[in-house]
């Protein structure tokens, strides 16, 4: 399955409705499953770092132009991916284990312990109902002890399985709630099962192929024919909190609303180096004269200009833009004049 950006949408759309009906696990901010009860996860996946030699089976996208549905054409600058792992598949069991399975290389990717993730930057603060930007990258949250690199870990008769050919995902199925992921190298064909050990910083690891020669895992001693099975240690690789919320805005500063500008995802439409993306850049608006839609006479992009099109995007709209692009913002006032100062400031530094 192809999991999309419209997937990820819908389900956003949706997450609202199914919670009225049942709670539902997608409407968690910090999802959590058990040992008894492992939690499947397929989501945006965060990346830890990967070495990008992991990702041979990935289409790496060169840069893309970006595309502006409102006015049907290419605008000025380019799209960068989203800085997460598409196709992987998330598996919790509660604090005592977490890993991500890539689906697209199909193969261990890293492993952390003492929590899951955090899906606030996409669900948003659930007491005000909305998302917070539109970042879909969930946050780690735990201490990570395992990420792959290179060639795959695995070998079979001594090659490593990345030497074997081409992977393919086959799917999983669920052992007593486990998942065992099933995939293909080459000719040879294996399936995967990662548990919790009772070892801090370790997890058991059971690999079976029906192809002859010896299975091993690189870096450990552990080799035997048929079914793998053995305790896969790491070291402590780094501590995630997930999320961490901004603080709320009390005074209004310029510093205040440069936070703001990126937390509400002004930033994913305006540039302030002067690139032109889906809106103006904000970089040298403040005092200058705009042309409007539709008014014969520029106007100057004073206090008021700049709260109106915050507020009220649709009442003027900048040549050469689409309207009823720029959603309505409905804010604190305290967030107003920061984003306003914030802007002015850019025009008018220090
Ligand atoms: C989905 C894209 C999008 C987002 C998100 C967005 N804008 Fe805009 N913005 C636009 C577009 C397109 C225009 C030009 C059309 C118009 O005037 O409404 C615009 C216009 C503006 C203008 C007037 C610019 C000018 O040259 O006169 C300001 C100021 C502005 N936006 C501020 C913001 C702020 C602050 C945020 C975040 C709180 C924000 N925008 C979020 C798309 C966006």
């Amino acid at each position: 399955m192809k999991f999309s950006l419209n997937t990820v949408l819908s389900l956003f759309i949706l997450a609202p409705l199914l919670h009225a009906v049942t709670p539902s696990v997608t409407y968690e901010n910090r999802p959590l499953g058990s040992i008894e009860r492992p939690l499947v996860f397929r989501s945006y996946l965060p990346d830890p770092g990967l070495d990008p030699a992991v990702f041979r089976q990935h289409y790496l996208s060169s840069k893309a132009l970006k595309y502006n549905p409102g006015i049907g054409q290419d605008v000025a600058g380019e799209i960068k991916p989203l800085a997460g792992i598409v196709a992987g598949v998330g598996v919790n069991f509660g604090p005592a284990l977490s890993y991500v399975f890539d689906t697209t290389e199909c193969r261990l990717l890293y492993v952390w312990q003492g929590g899951f993730v955090d899906m606030t930057p996409y669900w948003g603060d659930q007491e005000k109902g909305y998302r917070l930007s539109f970042d879909y990258v969930p946050r780690l949250v735990g201490t990570l002890f395992w990420k792959t690199e290179g060639d795959d870990p695995i070998s079979l008769a001594g090659k490593s399985l990345t030497a074997l050919g081409p992977r393919e995902y086959l799917g999983y199925h669920l052992e007593k709630g486990v998942p065992i992921f099933k995939y293909r190298a080459g000719e040879a064909s294996f399936s995967l099962a990662i548990r919790p050990s009772t070892t801090p910083l370790a997890c058991e690891i059971t690999l079976t192929t029906s192809s002859p020669g010896a299975l091993g895992w690189r870096g450990t001693s552990a080799s035997a024919t048929g079914t793998l099975q053995f305790k896969l240690t790491g070291t402590e690789l780094g501590k995630y909190q997930g999320y961490i919320p901004m603080a709320k805005v009390t005074k209004a500063s310029a510093d205040a609303g440069a936070g703001l500008f990126n937390q509400y995802g002004c930033a994913a439409c305006h540039s302030i180096d002067g690139s032109k993306s889906h809106g103006p850049s904000l970089g040298k608006l403040a005092d200058t004269k705009i042309e409007i839609e539709g008014s014969a006479q520029p106007i100057v992009a004073d206090h008021a200009y700049l709260l109106e099109s915050i507020k009220a995007p649709n009442a003027k709209i900048v040549k050469g833009y689409p309207p009823n692009y720029m959603p309505p913002f409905t804010l604190r006032e305290v967030e107003y004049e920061a984003l306003i100062l914030y802007i002015q400031s850019l025009a008018n530094p220090e």
